[in-house]
This record gives structure tokens, sequence and C-alpha cells, in this order.
């Protein structure tokens, strides 16, 4: 494996069956993919770790992906949605708190309509013009991610999920294609937004072969962001005996993402501390450079229960702030009070 981590570092790629043969390698030299990883995250970011407020402002969702806690169709889910006030107060709050991103991400919901969505984009861009809006809303047309777009929204995470045709079919039912997933994250680029895509590792049916697809089509898109997390089963699916995805492998993952796309943002994600309790450390300490904490009010964070025992769901947003400044601090790095916008352009 020593020269697969080597040939990675210095040619920025490696083959399909290379990838494929490094992910499945799991001798020590995982320890000299990290330390890499970790010393192009500093050569590009240094210690800065940028924090983005996770604003979840409704559960409700007319798609079906059938990992998800929220689907349509799971009828134990309480719904719920914040009202614009919500949603303003809690940027109010996450501005008092160093944030200078608010990412509002929910399920796709009819109730938010274009009208709705640009009232409440154009509001908080300008009562703080100095922060990045990023919107994670799922599947609309290019006329809509234009509109949201010209209101003031910087960016879009939409994760590809799988880069491969059969293998997304597998993941949601018919009428979700993987053609239109595509078209989607070809508008939000050719619109001009800073674009997020990205995956869950161990999926149900996912194979080796098909992380190394989503690695090449990463590298071939290249996106200002990439968001991976384990894939964790929820009770009210029928994935729900699925086995979770691996830390190690999640880790390992973020330091190979980290030597294709040198200056790509990288959450270490909630999903990833969810199943490992130091997984935001080690997250970043193999490569990652973002934490995005939750900023919505505590009494509808049970609610948004993509995964079963997502973690930080009774915190205040000051103590989950802290929480995570105290983690940072104690791996060498430092959150910043900057909107962290990619060096990946
Ligand atoms: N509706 C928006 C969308 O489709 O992009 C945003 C919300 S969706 C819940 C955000 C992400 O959660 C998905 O892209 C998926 O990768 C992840 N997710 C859903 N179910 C999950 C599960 N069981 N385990 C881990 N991640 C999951
Ligand atoms: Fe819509 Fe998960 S199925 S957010």
């Amino acid at each position: 494996m020593t020269d697969l981590v080597e040939k990675l570092y210095r040619e920025r790629t490696l083959s399909k069956s290379e990838l494929i043969e490094l992910i499945n390698c799991r001798d020590a030299d995982t320890e000299r993919l990290r330390t890499l990883a970790e010393k192009v995250r500093i050569e590009n970011y240094g210690h800065d770790v940028y924090v983005r407020g996770l604003i979840e402002f409704s559960n409700y969702c007319k798609q079906d992906c059938r990992y998800c806690g929220i689907r349509k169709s799971n009828l134990n889910c309480e719904r719920y949605r914040l009202s614009y006030n919500d949603i303003m107060e809690c940027c109010d709050e996450g501005y008092k708190l160093g944030f200078r991103t608010f990412v509002l991400q929910s399920g796709e919901d009819a109730y938010f309509t274009d009208d709705r969505l640009c009232e409440i984009i154009t509001a908080i861009k300008s009562r703080y013009p100095d922060c990045a809006l990023t919107l994670s809303i799922g599947e609309k047309s290019f006329d809509s991610y234009k509109r949201y777009y010209d209101c003031g929204a910087d960016r879009y995470l939409l994760r590809h999920e799988t880069a491969n045709k059969e293998h997304y079919q597998k993941l949601h039912p018919e009428a979700q294609s993987f053609e239109n997933r595509m078209r989607c994250l070809n508008d939000l680029k050719r619109i001009g937004y800073q674009v997020g895509c990205g995956f869950m590792v161990g999926s149900p049916y996912q194979t080796d072969e098909c992380l190394a697809e989503d690695l090449l089509f990463m590298k071939d898109f290249n996106p200002q962001m990439i968001g991976i997390g384990p894939f964790i089963s929820h009770k009210d699916t029928e994935f729900d005996d699925y086995p979770d995805g691996s830390a190690e492998l999640t880790i390992k993952l973020l330091s190979i993402i980290r030597l294709m796309l040198p200056k790509v943002l990288l959450p270490a994600t909630t999903a990833l501390a969810t199943i490992d309790a130091k997984g935001r450390e080690k997250g970043i300490l193999a490569g990652a450079n973002v934490v995005m904490p939750n900023l919505s009010p505590v009494l509808v964070r049970k609610k948004y229960q993509i995964y079963d025992n997502k973690i930080c769901t009774g915190d205040e947003s000051a103590q989950c702030a802290l929480c995570l400044k105290q983690r940072i601090e104690s791996i060498g790095c430092r959150i910043v009070t900057d909107r962290g916008d990619s060096k990946n352009k």
C-alpha cells in the first residue's frame, strides 16, 4: 500500500483498481495516509476549522429515500416545520455565537414554496451581509435554484449519494432518478453556487467498486465541498437491521479525499461523531476542516432523526458551540469566525 499512498500524494489521483486496492488495504500504512492528509490540510487551511450553523427547518419530505428516517412513508415520524421568525431567531443566536455561515436544511417540503424560501433567504442576507448562506433542500428545478441564488444564497449541498446508477436505484424508489440528481448538481454548478456533493459510507449494497467510482466522480466534478459520513440505520426504514458504516473506513476516505482534492472543504460530520465519540477529532486529524453544529431549537431537534441515536439532540446551541470549541482546541486546531469560503475555485 505504501507505493499507492505515495503515488496518490504525488499525482492527486489513482486508477479505479488502485483506489479499490487502497480502500481494501488495512495495514499500518493507514497512518502514513492520515499524516499526509493532515499535512495537505495544514498547507491549505492551516489549523483553522470552519463552523457552519445547521438549521434543520422542516422534516416534512415528499421524497422516499429508502435509508432515510424522515422519508415520506415513515408514518412514525413526528413532523414539524419552523416559522420564518424561528429561523431568524436561530440565525440571531448563531451570529452571536460567532457563526458566519448558516446552512438551511430540510426535507423537500412543499409548504416552503420558492416565494417563501426567497423571502427567508433575502431576510437572512440583508440582516447578515457578512455571512454565507448554504441551502440543503434537495432536488429542485433550474429556475428554482436560480431564484434562490439571485436572492443571495451562496452555496448548495446536495450529496450525489452514489456515483453508480444501479446502486442509486437500489437506495431510492423508482420515481427518484440518478439522472435527475446529476442534473441538479450540474445546474447548481452552472448557476454559480459553491457546490457540495457526497455520500454515505457503508450504505446498503455499496461495494468497494462503488466507493472508487464515488472518488473518481468527485475528482472530476471538482466540488467546493464534500460531505461524507457513515450510513447509520434507522429503525423505521427497511434497512433497519443493516449494519452501520464504519468510522475507520470513513476516516480513511476523508484522508483519500483530502489528497485527491487538496483545497476542498471537508466536514467531520455529525454521523461520524455519532458512531465514534471521538469521530470529529479523528476526522479533522485525518484531513477534515469543517464542523457543522446544530442551531435548530432544542424542542424540534429530536424530530430531525434521519438515523437512530443522532447526537447533540438535547443541547442548547451555546453548549454545542462550547463543546466543539474545546474538542477542536484539544487537537491543536482552532475554530474561526469567518465565512470559510472554499479555496477550491
Ligand atoms: N433533503 C435534502 C437532500 O436530499 O439533500 C437534505 C436532507 S437529507 C436528510 C441529508 C443527507 O442525509 C442525505 O443526503 C443523506 O446522505 C443523509 N442521510 C439520510 N439518511 C441517512 C442515514 N440513515 N444514515 C446516514 N446519513 C443519512
Ligand atoms: Fe427526504 Fe430524507 S427522504 S430528507
